[in-house]
């Protein structure tokens, strides 16, 4: 009985790893919007919508909200005293219709020593916050995430992220969708402080995050390239729409679905620039990330010029620059497909995934193409988040973690090997 039982689940095994899968799970019903206010405990000085993310190699920008004007300046250090460094940085602010936001406060402190917890206070305020570095070397732990909204879907799912700690999140847009109301970003900056406090957090932008009224307004990123200023600068970009940072090994690159990507653009150039300096020799790992999935075989979403053009103009590069893995968002469910060039299988091509569904309010999209691409792996109709776990220069472990009622669920976990590694796809 013993043996049958364990043919049976190598069977099973096989069977999942063989054949495209898709699993059923049937979520409960939407759960409703929420806001997040301000705490009881803050007044019009307090900071609030704390976040940190990576500038440079060994630095961190500090980003935050007031009511009132307060100094855009930080003292930090390696103990909760945190008074051993002092840095200044800028205030600025926004205003899009009727709406004029409170100052937003940047300043980059550095440089950090690697995997190390800082403490910092804001302006004039006591209250400590803390963040830890990310490593300078393997392993490293992204958490990996798209369509967050604020929901308490999404609350659940920040719960699943923080439980097992992670380095560094990466969140491929859509982010408060805030939709043009400049509240819910707010909103959005006071539910993820907790975590967004204690972890960069990298991003890029989605369709949700554009102000845009027909007739009335051409499409702008007003909101989010005040509140979320991303290292652009630093990796040449003019644009806070699409950048490029290292951390521990792995080059990541950001891109601009709603963004100008075509030849003649300024994203396509930056691109070409930005992948001809990538040393795989320092930076093994090759990791793309943008809103508008190439590779979708979810019924909905299909044919979108984000995705369609983006992927006609700019595949080409990618694969030749031996990407290994490109993680978008947009579609509320997950799907993961092999390695892929132009439609087919390629075992030089990247890995694509899609992860658009990490609690947002739009509830999630149940229909797939029947039957599905043989080159489409894994789908799962659920919110959730994924984990790239890179353990060393060859090898990382993907997972995919459903919210199972309020449960974290693992149902798909793989080893990706880096194609720096991979002899066969080099020198082509
Ligand atoms: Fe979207």
């Amino acid at each position: 009985m013993r043996v049958r039982g364990i043919i049976s689940l190598l069977f099973l095994i096989s069977v999942l790893l063989e054949f495209n899968v898709v699993y059923s799970y049937t979520r409960p019903p939407p759960r409703k919007n929420i806001f997040t206010p301000l705490s009881d405990d803050d007044d019009a000085s307090s900071p609030q919508q704390v976040r940190v993310s990576q500038v440079g190699k060994d630095r961190m920008r500090i980003s935050w909200f007031t009511i009132y004007p307060t100094p855009a300046t930080v003292q930090y250090g390696l103990t909760p005293s945190a008074n051993s460094f002092n840095a200044t940085g800028v205030i600025d602010s926004y205003h899009y219709m009727f709406y004029y936001s409170g100052p937003v406060h940047n300043v980059i402190v550095g440089p950090l020593k690697p995997n190390t917890v800082y403490y910092y206070r804001m302006g004039d305020c006591t209250k400590v916050y803390n963040f830890k570095t990310p490593p300078s070397h393997f392993p490293i732990k992204f958490a990996v995430v798209g369509d967050l909204g604020q929901t308490e879907y999404t609350k659940t799912t920040l719960q699943h992220i923080s439980d097992p700690g992670y380095d560094m999140l990466l969140l491929a847009g859509d982010l408060s969708y805030a939709d043009t109301i400049q509240e819910q970003w707010e909103s959005f900056g006071r539910l993820i402080e907790p975590l967004a406090s204690q972890r960069p957090w990298m991003v890029t932008t989605g369709d949700h995050d554009i102000e845009k009224i027909t007739f009335f307004h051409r499409r702008s990123f007003t909101a989010y390239n005040t509140r979320w200023l991303m290292p652009f600068n630093e990796s040449g970009s003019n644009s806070n729409q699409y950048y490029s940072f290292e951390v521990a090994g792995v080059h990541i690159i950001m891109l601009g679905s709603y963004t100008d990507f075509d030849s003649n653009s300024n994203q396509y150039k930056w691109l070409q620039g930005d992948l001809n300096k990538v040393d795989r020799k320092n930076t093994p790992w090759l990791v793309v990330m943008f809103h508008a999935p190439w590779y979708n075989s979810n019924t909905l979403h299909q044919g979108e010029y984000a995705s369609v053009e983006m992927k006609a103009i700019l595949e080409d590069m990618l694969y030749k620059a031996r990407v290994d893995i490109v993680i978008s968002a947009h579609i509320h469910a997950y799907e993961r497909f092999t390695r892929v060039y132009k439609e087919k299988a390629n075992k030089c091509g990247p890995v694509y995934i899609t992860i658009g569904d990490g609690g947002n309010r739009d509830d999630f999209n149940p229909y797939f193409m029947d039957p599905p691409p043989d080159i489409s792996f894994f789908r799962e109709r659920s919110f959730g988040h994924g984990t790239l776990e890179v353990t060393n220069a060859t090898h990382a472990l993907w997972t995919w973690i459903r919210n199972h009622d309020d449960k974290p669920v693992t149902t798909e976990s793989l080893w990706l090997t880096s194609l720096s590694s991979d002899s066969a796809c080099n020198g082509n």
